[in-house]
């Protein structure tokens, strides 16, 4: 098993080319330290490793995006913590290479793979029909796959926003589905992946699938403020129904993977300005502690959102990442989750 640890990289100056990117994708950070539930303020331990997780055998996890980035290293560490891991993600050939990599790098790994195209309604309704067939419960479902602004506006096989569509509307959808998987588990968790691009995001009802106006930044944001926002409600509608399923919400700070080479592009303005920095990101396994404290640490909770509180909570140590102050309208969150369901068809029973 790996043993990496978050570490603190020296402050130096952020350049200004990279700080306008941030201010176009909305990336300003509040200071404040709260999450959207008040059960959720216990500090992680800041130096959290792979080698603090408990032992994950007797445990199923989902993890979309497993592929590539953070995604690829949570199925590796669950993995090598004794747990059976189904990956989900969209191309069966890189999902065989993914296999084939955990199993040469974890002896005895318990992995396989599963098509989805989170962007198709239709997919994700047959990942969940398979799974309810197949599994006997889930432990833990990591919402972690996503695309990042794409230059021009694209949709989804149902017409929504493509971004939209894959961060949220199917990570809404695949929840659904799998909730009675979720709950046959005795401690059921749900990881969500969000971003520091949630700062100045924000979620717009008149147009949310960006028809009147595109902005890849903005729509990202959009996207990433939702998945916050349905996390915590999601928290909030365990804890009314009784569903015993924590969500809890994380992010990487910036790490080196797949998602602006397949988004933007390495040779646009913001990959180029990214690609300037990157040897001061963190590693995909770095990025990937938030979301496995989250999705295995006895002290975690349902509600919280977890990730690096170093240097504008880019890198470093784990703590407990800002809400900005969005996130934490209850009332917007029921909103969105009353669309969600509108559009995607699918209801939490
Ligand atoms: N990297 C960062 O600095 C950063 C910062 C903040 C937040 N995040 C978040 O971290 C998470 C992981 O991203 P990453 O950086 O590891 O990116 P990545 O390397 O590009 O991985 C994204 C994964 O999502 C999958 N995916 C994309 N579209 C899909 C779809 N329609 N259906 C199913 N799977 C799909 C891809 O798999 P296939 O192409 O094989 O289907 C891939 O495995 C994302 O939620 C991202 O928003 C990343």
């Amino acid at each position: 098993m790996t043993n990496t640890t978050l570490q603190m990289n020296p402050l130096s100056a952020v350049s200004a080319a990279w700080r306008k990117g941030l201010a176009t994708v909305g990336l300003a950070l509040s200071c404040m330290l709260e999450t959207g539930v008040s059960s959720a303020q216990s500090q992680p331990k800041p130096d959290w490793s792979l080698a603090d997780m408990p032992s994950q055998s007797g445990r199923i996890f989902l993890v979309t995006g497993g592929t590539s980035g953070m995604g690829y290293e949570d199925a590796k560490a669950l993995a090598a913590a004794g747990a059976e891991v189904v990956i989900a993600a969209r191309n069966p050939e890189r999902g065989k290479e993914a296999i084939a990599r955990i199993k040469q790098e974890v002896r005895g790994a318990q992995v396989q793979f599963e098509a989805v195209d989170l962007a198709d309604l239709a997919s994700v309704k047959a990942l969940g029909e398979r799974l309810n067939a197949t599994l006997p419960r889930l432990d833990g479902l990591i919402n972690n796959a996503a695309v990042m602004a794409p230059p021009e506006r694209a949709t989804s096989a149902d017409g929504f926003e493509l971004q939209l569509a894959t961060n949220y509307l199917g990570h809404f959808a695949l929840t659904g589905h799998v909730l009675p998987l979720l709950r046959k588990s005795n401690s059921p968790r749900v990881v969500t992946l969000s971003s520091i691009a949630v700062g100045r995001g924000s979620i717009n009802f008149a147009d949310l699938q960006s028809e009147q106006a595109y902005n890849p930044y903005a729509s990202y944001a959009q996207s990433k403020l939702a998945v916050l926002m349905w996390a915590f409600e999601l928290q909030r509608r365990s804890e009314t129904q009784g569903w015993g399923i924590q969500s809890i919400a994380a992010h990487p700070g910036v790490a080196v993977t797949e998602l602006i080479k397949r988004g933007p592009g390495l040779d646009s303005d913001f990959g180029r300005e990214w690609a300037k920095d990157r040897e001061r990101y963190h590693s995909a396994a770095q990025g990937a502690l938030p979301t496995l404290y989250a999705a295995t640490a006895p002290n975690a909770r349902g509600g919280a959102y977890y990730g690096p509180i170093g240097e504008e909570e880019k890198r470093g140590p784990l703590g407990l990442a800002t809400v900005p102050a969005a996130a934490k309208d209850a009332e917007a969150a029921a909103r969105l989750w009353q669309v969600a369901e509108q559009l995607t068809g699918v209801s939490y029973r």
